[in-house]
């Protein structure tokens, strides 16, 4: 064990305030933190700061202006884009003063439903510098889904694009904008969109504004000084799935998060001003936020903002051909999108021809990174590929080997060690700690470290929720081990949650979808394992007397998720049967659905009601009935 990381990880915990108080110095304050940790008042207070000055204007000041911040590069639209220190404090100071112009101020929301260009990544800047607190949207949701966060936000914005480009498809925001708009009980004041020059969106004034024209009538006014913002101000509010249709809003304020960020660029990725690191996500999850926007641009070094697939955009060559083409020195990536490459080219012919430039490593999260895909990663590039873990409601990693801090133990299947700040326990159902190599619910100790989320917006008891079935722990919802050596193993989840190309969907909203469609009895969505997405979810659905014939209720069943929740879903599959397999006190057995749909051995178990159904529901799945 690397004895840097022993001994951080042991001063977080037992000396906390002497750790986290010691990386707070890698930020700028206004004000210095009165306190380290205050149990009500969270990470930092008394501490004033402004994040977006944090990202850009100290590195300015420092006289660093000239040096490359951010990297555009976009595959689907054969542009690259490059912006130095300088150039994004003014492209985002513009943007802030065109928040300012339409009347946005401190603890205002603005909802950001944008692909990925350089705009949105000025327009989360804008809103830090100013104060306003950011709701991004990732593109692939559906217009319900839109329409439930502005009403949880309420913003007096939505800043949008004409389209997204998914390979090589057109994806229309402003139809999407407009119908969620129209669900929506929130009134916004305006939409300002980007127009792109692949497609062109019809705007509605004076509600509707071309960004290029405010930008324009803007371009004389000073860039908004930044807001100065308590640390435990909100810096922006991320929707992510809960266990109910009903997204969660984390809240991730400004203090602990800076700290937070700054520290993991350091000691887990090692990176530092001058280095350029990519995370290949999108900026609407909290991937992006964290590893694509904030954490590069606060410690001074250059981020890559991909517009483009593994695969397809041009070939399973891009990611190398990016990786060289911009001296990336650490490189993040979610399993899913290497599987997708190892498919499309199992030898590493690309990699090979390409190679990986200055790259040092590769790491891994957002499911569970299988050993063969690792092991082909490794293999094929000579570089340590580290799997590492955490969620949105943390914001950045719990779980890694901490490579910066020189520990290089690697366990395939294991996502590594607590990180410094995070005090793991294992717990039983009795809520007392199980021994090594037994599984449980992977908890944390309360308090979570800096940068984790504190509440939830509109919603405290949600947030309270997440501490109510082991007091004083935080339940991470997943399940797992330790091992006899301290590698952390996740195995799952312990709720309807599932990763579904790295992308984290609930099955129960699914289910809520499903079931309120015309001519269904009673349905249920499980997560069935996939070679390239880890994870897909898969329908069994119970027809009504005089419902509409198989073929018809599949196929309104797959449109109803994606018209609902979003192409992302995925959800393609889903099959016709004359009832579900459930216990005698009528719970439904998805464990069993989900043994026969990954074609393993099915035991009944014992409590279940009918022991015929799970033969009917394996000659269902057989008979390959699914569309
Ligand atoms: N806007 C609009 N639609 C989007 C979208 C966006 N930003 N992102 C995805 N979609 C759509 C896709 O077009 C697709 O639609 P389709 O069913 O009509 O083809 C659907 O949502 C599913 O998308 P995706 O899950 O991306 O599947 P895919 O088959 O297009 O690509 C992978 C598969 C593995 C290449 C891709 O999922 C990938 O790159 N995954 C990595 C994910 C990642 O980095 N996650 C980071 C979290 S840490
Ligand atoms: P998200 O909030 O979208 O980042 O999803 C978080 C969830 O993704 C976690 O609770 C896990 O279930 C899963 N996850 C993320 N990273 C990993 C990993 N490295 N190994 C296993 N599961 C992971």
């Amino acid at each position: 064990m690397s004895d840097a990381y022993r001994q951080a990880w042991t001063v977080s915990i037992t000396d906390r305030d002497a750790f986290w108080g010691a990386a707070a110095r890698a930020i700028d304050w206004v004000a210095p933190p009165q306190r380290i940790h205050d149990a009500d008042a969270g990470w930092f207070a008394g501490g004033t700061l402004n994040t977006a000055a944090n990202c850009l204007d100290r590195h300015v000041a420092a006289g660093r202006g000239d040096a490359p911040a951010l990297v555009y590069d976009s595959p689907v639209i054969g542009r690259v884009r490059r912006f130095t220190y300088a150039q994004l404090l003014e492209e985002s100071g513009r943007v802030a003063a065109m928040l300012k112009r339409l009347g946005v101020g401190k603890g205002d929301r603005v909802v950001i439903y944008m692909p990925m260009i350089p705009e949105t990544v000025f327009a989360m800047l804008a809103c830090a510098r100013i104060g306003a607190i950011h709701s991004v949207v990732f593109g692939g949701f559906a217009a319900l889904e839109l329409a439930k966060r502005i009403d949880d936000a309420a913003p007096r914005l939505i800043l949008t694009a004409s389209c997204g480009i998914e390979g090589g498809r057109l994806i229309a925001y402003k139809p999407m904008v407009d119908e969620a708009l129209a669900l929506a009980s929130h009134r916004v004041e305006h939409v300002v969109l980007v127009q792109r020059d692949a497609l062109a969106a019809d705007l509605q004034p004076p509600r509707d504004i071309d960004w290029m024209t405010l930008r324009g009538e803007c371009a004389g006014d000073p860039i908004p000084e930044p807001a100065v913002m308590a640390a435990n101000d909100p810096l922006y509010i991320l929707y992510t799935s809960g266990t109910t249709g009903t997204p969660k809003g984390v809240v991730r304020e400004h203090g602990g998060h800076a700290v937070a960020l700054a520290w993991s660029m350091a000691n887990i990725y090692g990176i530092g001003a001058g280095d350029c690191f990519w995370a290949a996500s999108d900026v609407g999850w909290v991937v992006g936020h964290s590893y694509i926007v904030y954490a590069p641009l606060l410690v001074g070094a250059t981020t890559i903002l991909f517009e483009g697939k593994p695969v397809g955009t041009p070939d399973p060559g891009t990611f190398w051909r990016t990786i060289v083409r911009h001296g990336v020195k650490t490189f993040f990536t979610a399993p899913t999108a290497i599987r997708a490459i190892r498919k499309e080219d199992p030898d590493a012919a690309f990699l090979a021809d390409i190679g990986t430039g200055d790259l040092q490593a590769i790491f891994l999260a957002g499911e569970r990174a299988d050993p063969d895909t690792i092991a082909w990663l490794e293999e094929k590039t000579g570089l340590p590929v580290i799997d590492h873990w955490w969620q949105t409601e943390l914001g950045w990693p719990a779980i890694a080997s901490c490579f910066a801090l020189g520990d290089l133990r690697r366990k395939r299947g294991s996502a590594g060690f607590p990180v410094p700040g995070y005090e793991f326990v294992v717990l039983g159902e009795d809520g007392q700690p199980v021994p090594d190599g037994q599984s449980g619910s992977i908890t944390i100790k309360a308090p979570l470290a800096p940068g984790a989320f504190r509440t939830l917006w509109n919603n405290p008891v949600g947030f309270a929720r997440n501490f109510e079935s082991f007091p004083g722990y935080y339940e991470t919802g997943d399940a797992g081990h330790f091992d006899a050596e301290g590698f952390l193993h996740i195995m799952g989840r312990t709720d309807d949650i599932i990763n579904v190309a790295g992308h984290r969907l609930s099955t129960g909203q699914m289910e809520q979808i499903v079931a309120q469609q015309d001519g269904i009895a009673e349905c249920a969505v499980i997560g069935a394992d996939d070679a390239i997405k880890g994870m897909i979810p898969v329908a069994f659905v119970v027809p009504r007397a005089g419902a509409a014939d198989p073929d018809t209720l599949v196929r309104m069943v797959i449109a109803a998720v994606r018209a609902e929740l979003g192409a992302v879903a995925a959800l393609k599959t889903a099959y016709v049967v004359p009832q579900l397999p459930k216990t005698r006190s009528g719970k439904i057995l998805r464990n069993l659905l989900r043994s026969i749909v990954n074609g393993q051995h099915v035991e009944c178990p014992p409590t279940i009601e009918d022991p015929g159904v799970p033969t009917i529901i394996r000659a269902a799945v057989a008979s390959r009935s699914a569309l």
